[in-house]
């Protein structure tokens, strides 16, 4: 059987992928420190898959949890999604954000190296684009980044690529996600904020169960159909799929290679809000507010590249995103806390 090596595996599209993982017939060695994961998400994808999880609470900086796992594992590949990610907290926290995803990502490289397994999926994002100049965005755009956050997702992107360079025999796959959304459609799992929402979708869903006021629309002067942000959200469990099919090809690589992870249709703010408002039934009380420092107005893949190579594109709909972010949220206002 092909072992899997799931960093951040107890996060949001960590625990999504790790189903697929399992469906698909890989064995999967999760792997967190649950700085912003819960245990909860972990004993109710077993229930989902219906098999107990190797499970090891360990942090990808630190070199001796990582001997702990290549010395009781044959790892085949690892899919590395264990990484800090919020915006704001990186740029008041850009050494925290540098050691976690940069120093954990050499760190984590170096151990694959030392017990020969050289094929890496990075989950990277389409943050990398900066301020595009024109869209949908294809993989050769040029790169640039306004935060740490950003910042470490590029750099980490440039260590790969010079680690191939040095050694042929890596596989390398760096998969640009473009704005996650949904959840699993049993409504067992799905994103838990830690805190206040950054994220709009996460916000919607929390002002429709009571848990917000009112959701604040930032900015609706933007060069869009209707004023405000244009985004390419993805539903979570396409995204998971996507690294399915990144795994298939990954052995027969022997090259870095870089892929959108996005639907290619962008929806703004508003469309966004009126399709959460069908799928739930409720009303999303909103008012319009100043647009947030370093957001762009518009951001869409161009999903070829990822049809072409993966035989990979987003099947679900945003009826489909709202609809399972709804049936979680609902399900669950608290998240994975205890009510
Ligand atoms: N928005 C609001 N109100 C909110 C939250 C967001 O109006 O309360 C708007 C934003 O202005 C933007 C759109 O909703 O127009 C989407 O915002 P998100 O914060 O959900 O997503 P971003 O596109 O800003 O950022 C996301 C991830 C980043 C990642 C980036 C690019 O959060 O980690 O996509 O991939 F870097």
């Amino acid at each position: 059987m092909t072992t899997i090596l799931v960093t951040g595996g107890a996060g949001y599209i960590g625990s999504h992928t790790t189903i697929l993982l399992i469906e698909a017939g890989y064995e999967v060695i999760l792997f967190d420190n649950f700085s912003n994961a819960s245990k909860e998400s972990i004993k109710r994808v077993e229930k989902i898959v219906e098999q107990n999880i190797t499970l090891i609470d360990g942090n990808v900086c630190s070199s001796e949890d990582l001997d702990t796992v290549f010395t009781h594992h044959s790892i085949d590949a690892v899919i590395h999604f264990a990484g800090l990610k919020a915006v704001g907290e990186s740029v008041e926290k850009p050494l925290k954000y540098y050691e976690n995803n940069i120093s954990g990502t050499i760190t984590l490289c170096k151990s694959m190296a030392k017990y020969g397994c050289k094929s890496i999926i990075f989950s990277s994002s389409a943050t990398v684009y900066g301020d595009p100049h024109t869209t949908p965005i294809l993989e050769d755009f040029p790169l640039s980044a306004t935060n740490p956050y950003g910042r470490s997702k590029l750099f980490v992107e440039e260590i790969l690529r010079d680690t191939y360079m040095a050694d042929n025999d890596w596989n390398i796959i760096l998969l640009r996600y473009f704005n996650p959304v949904g959840a699993h459609p049993s409504g067992t799992i799905g994103e838990d904020p830690n805190d206040v929402p950054n994220n709009l979708m996460p916000f919607i869903a929390q002002t429709a169960v009571g848990k917000r006021a009112f959701l604040s629309i930032f900015g609706n002067d933007y060069n869009t159909k209707d004023g405000t942000g244009v985004r390419d959200y993805i539903h979570v469990m396409d995204l998971a799929e996507g690294h399915v099919k990144a795994l298939n090809i990954i052995h027969s690589l022997n090259q870095v290679i870089t892929i959108n992870l996005g639907t290619g249709t962008g929806y703004s703010v508003l469309d966004m809000v009126k399709s959460f408002e069908k799928a739930s039934g409720r009303t999303i009380s909103y008012k319009i507010a100043p647009r947030r420092t370093g957001d762009i107005a518009s951001c869409f893949a161009d999903p070829h590249y990822a049809k072409e190579i993966l035989n990979w594109e987003a099947k679900y709909d945003i009826d489909a995103m709202c609809e399972d972010t709804w049936r979680w949220q609902s399900n669950n206002p608290n998240g994975y806390k205890a009510l």
